[in-house]
């Protein structure tokens, strides 16, 4: 008698421990399959019942038929995953495996006892084919975005336009250092007449309202030197739709500016000492300049639309 009423609260405390046991497993948002030594499945968790039956048509058996099977169903080439299934040692293993068009990920755990017995292989897993192309998605995504980066200028705003990253391509545009522009206004960039406009406070209720702008833009740079980008604004939407930040990707244009602004000058000043006038390939005239019109005793309206020819002798 004695002896029973010392095993009784052990055994107690054990079925407690069971019922426990199975409880996480029946509650457990992770799937769960067991399978005994002989790799004869013996529980699936509802988890796995769950997730079996997105897939029961991928599979050898029915999903309510799976209790009671050897994992040998399901595997093309048994002795493989016998060979790695009878050594705990070789446990716990990971591996992301497909059936039919879906990916998943299983993790093999080694069931011990008490005293270190090897009762049988657990797999814990998951169907990953969304998270795989999402992922992969992602991938592509951050490696445009590099290469964007290697060529383009690259700037980071709050919605309210407040500086939050730039990179090297920016920051070597500008002058200025990241220390220098984070926490800042984008309408340091601006000049001080635009910074108070209306238009410019429209600018930022625009990319707000996540319509993106893009164009050539005047900007001062570290020092107040005059640069010109041709950039885009791009309102970034969160999961739920609403713009949480806007990028800028920008070209300096400063040196093409600078280059048409000296030609389109050098096209006046030519006209200013020059007579000049304009024809179609074919000849007729277009138009001319007042030094022109002076030199040959014409109102420009008495030779437009009139052929070069009237300016030569018959012969
Ligand atoms: C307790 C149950 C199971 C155990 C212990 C088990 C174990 C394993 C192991 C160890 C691998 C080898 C992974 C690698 O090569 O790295 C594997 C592969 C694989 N398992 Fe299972 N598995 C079980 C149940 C299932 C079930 C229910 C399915 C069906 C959805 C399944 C389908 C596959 C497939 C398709 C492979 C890929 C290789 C092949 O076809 O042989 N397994 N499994």
């Amino acid at each position: 008698m004695p002896a029973v009423a010392k095993k009784a609260p052990a055994a107690q405390a054990l079925r407690t421990e069971l019922t426990l046991a199975k409880a996480m497993a029946e509650n457990s948002p992770i799937n769960i399959i067991l399978a005994d030594r002989d790799l004869r499945i013996t529980y699936l968790n509802p988890s796995s019942v769950r997730t079996l039956k997105t897939i029961e048509h991928l599979l050898p058996v029915k999903v309510d038929q799976i209790v009671g099977q050897s994992v040998d169903v399901f595997h093309k080439n048994p002795q493989h995953q016998r060979r790695l299934l009878s050594d705990p040692k070789s446990l716990p293993h990971r591996a992301v495996i497909a059936v039919g068009n879906e990916k998943l990920d299983l993790l093999v755990s080694a069931l011990l006892s008490d005293t270190g017995e090897y009762l049988g292989p657990m797999v814990t897993w998951e169907v990953v084919t969304k998270k795989l192309e999402l992922e992969q998605t992602n991938a592509d995504a951050t490696s445009m975005f590099n290469a964007l980066s290697r060529s383009q200028a690259v700037i980071e705003f709050t919605i309210d336009g407040t500086i939050v990253n730039a990179n090297e391509n920016f920051l070597n545009a500008t002058g200025y250092t990241l220390e220098e522009i984070r926490g800042q206004h984008h309408g340091m960039f601006c000049e001080p007449a635009l910074r108070s406009s209306p238009e410019y406070k429209q600018f930022w209720q625009t990319l707000g309202r996540g319509e993106y702008q893009a164009g050539e833009f005047k900007r001062v740079a570290k020092g107040g030197r005059e640069i010109w980008i041709h950039a885009s604004y791009n309102p970034i939407l969160d999961l739920n739709g609403k713009v949480y930040k806007v990028v800028k990707y920008a070209s300096d244009i400063t040196a093409q500016k600078l280059k048409a602004a000296d030609y389109a000058g050098q096209i006046s000043a030519i006209g200013k000492s020059q007579a000049v006038i304009e024809f179609t390939p074919e000849g007729t005239i277009l138009s001319a300049n007042d030094n022109f019109t002076a030199a040959v005793g014409y109102k420009l309206d008495e030779i437009r639309g009139q052929h070069h020819s009237m300016f030569c002798e018959p012969a």
